[in-house]
């Protein structure tokens, strides 16, 4: 071989392998990682269809401003994110910018994504491309005007997000720090548990009260009245978080979903570093976000009766005479679940009954069946009846306020 053609083939070799190393294959620890961060900021949740293949897209998300549909995530080159760098996907998670340069609906929760360091979307990143790619089109969004014009979102950005990222607070614990950064970022709590204007803002600060989601009320996690969990032992803190239930308290609804699809696969000093956070917030009186229909004072005692006959007709084989609750269901007595000011989770258990996620410290979870035969009457009798008893110190909730409104 002459000089010059070996020199020409270490130039073609060269080039193939650095372009090569532009992609290096991920280490598969890194891939592990990306895993699991990907299941704390629970991007299946959203980005996989119910019955569809992982991360390519389609769920319909319900909004204040119509119907999103979650894109293809997967590494497909056509319908997914496969042309996207590192350094793309970033510019997503961290700045609220697609590929192409255009502006991200925060119906994806990067106002939350944007405190996550970078390593850590990197290994989300190296994750996403170690799966399949699976070909699907996107959906496009069912928005209204002027929440349909993608252009107006850059000013939404402009007015209203800040990205920045996570600064541990040297005067607190590393278990605080941790539980901070996963509480903020990836787990995204604030984007259901506080309240949004009309803009979609949500305040994550703890001024705002608890929100309405898909026809639950996520309690606010500022209040121990509420979700909070500065009252209890940060073991009994992280133990709802992994396990969907703790004594007096179950995940239900959304937040069954949370637990199931995330959170329960939660390394322990993960959920106790989460806990440890929420135990630390600042523990306030929200605003009650509903503001019920007096029932008349002289209706009262009719009204307890009825509800009571209800109640041990159906409920007290399980849930004890006096709510203290059994084996097979949780106390009602004592419940905070039950009394909050907006009635309409207790409500929706009883109508629609309820299954704790399977988790793997709960793994055959009792269920409850669901009374949805009882009229709208029987139900507003039932639940005063339940917040008022046995120490409970709810309001009556009247029939009007039972009607459902969806
Ligand atoms: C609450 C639902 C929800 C969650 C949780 C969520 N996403 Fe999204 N995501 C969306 C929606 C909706 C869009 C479309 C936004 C738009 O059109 O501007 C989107 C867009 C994206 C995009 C841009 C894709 C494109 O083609 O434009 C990427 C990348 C992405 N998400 C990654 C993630 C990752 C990674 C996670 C987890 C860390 C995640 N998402 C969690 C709802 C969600
Ligand atoms: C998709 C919306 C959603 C997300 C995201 C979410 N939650 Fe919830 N959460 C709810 C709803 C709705 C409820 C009320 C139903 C219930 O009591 O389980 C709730 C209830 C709770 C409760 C109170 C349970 C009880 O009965 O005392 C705690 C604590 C909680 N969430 C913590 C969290 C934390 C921590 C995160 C973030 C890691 C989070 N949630 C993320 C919707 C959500
Ligand atoms: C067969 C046993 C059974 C019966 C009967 C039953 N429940 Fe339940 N109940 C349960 C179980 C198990 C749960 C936990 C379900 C969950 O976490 O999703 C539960 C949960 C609840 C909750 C939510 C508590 C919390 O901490 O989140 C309320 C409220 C409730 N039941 C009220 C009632 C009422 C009212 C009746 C009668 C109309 C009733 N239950 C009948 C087993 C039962």
């Amino acid at each position: 071989m002459s000089m010059r053609m070996s020199y020409l083939l270490t130039l073609v070799l060269a080039g193939a392998l650095s372009s090569a190393a532009a992609q290096p294959a991920a280490a598969p620890e890194q891939v592990a990682r990306g895993e699991y961060l990907a299941r704390i900021g629970n991007c299946a949740g959203c980005h996989t269809a119910p019955g569809g293949a992982d991360f390519a897209g389609g769920r319909a998300i319900d909004s204040l401003f119509g119907t999103f549909y979650a894109p293809n995530i997967t590494a497909d080159a056509d319908t997914g994110i496969g042309r996207w760098s590192a350094d793309d996907f970033w510019q997503a998670m961290h700045n609220g910018k697609r590929a192409d340069g255009s502006a991200m609906y925060p119906a994806c929760p990067y106002p939350n994504y944007t405190h996550v360091h970078r390593e850590d979307i990197d290994a989300i990143y190296a994750y996403l491309r170690s799966l399949p790619p699976v070909q699907q089109q996107n959906r496009a969004h069912e928005l209204s005007f002027p929440a349909s014009a993608r252009p107006l979102v850059s000013l939404w950005q402009w007015l209203f997000f800040k990205p920045g990222s996570f600064q541990d607070d040297p005067s607190q614990t590393p278990a605080w720090n941790r539980g901070a950064y996963l509480v903020q970022g990836l787990g995204h709590c604030s984007a259901c548990h506080a309240e949004r204007n009309a803009f979609g803002v949500s305040r994550g600060d703890g001024s705002a009260p608890g929100a309405r989601i898909r026809n639950w009320y996520a309690p606010s996690l500022y209040s121990s009245a509420e979700a909070g969990l500065q009252a209890w032992p940060v073991e009994k803190g992280a133990a709802l978080l992994r396990h969907g239930k703790a004594e007096e308290a179950s995940a239900m609804g959304p937040m069954a979903d949370v637990v199931f699809q995330s959170l329960q696969y939660l390394t322990e000093a993960d959920a106790m570093a989460m806990a440890t956070y929420l135990h630390a917030l600042p523990d306030h009186d929200t605003e009650p976000a509903v503001r019920l229909l007096p029932v008349r004072q002289a209706d009262l005692p009719a009204v307890m009766q009825r509800g009571q006959k209800i109640y041990e007709e159906h409920c007290q084989d399980c849930h004890g005479r006096d709510g203290e609750g059994s084996l097979a269901a949780p106390a009602l007595a004592g419940n905070r679940a039950v009394v909050l000011a907006d009635p309409t989770n207790l409500l929706n258990v009883i109508r629609d009954g309820g299954y704790p996620p399977s988790t793997g410290g709960n793994p055959r979870p009792y269920g409850m069946p669901p009374f949805g035969f009882l009229n709208d009457v029987e139900l507003a009798a039932l639940a005063t009846y339940i917040r008022t008893s046995w120490g409970n110190a709810g309001t009556p909730v009247s029939s009007a306020n039972v009607t459902r409104k969806d």
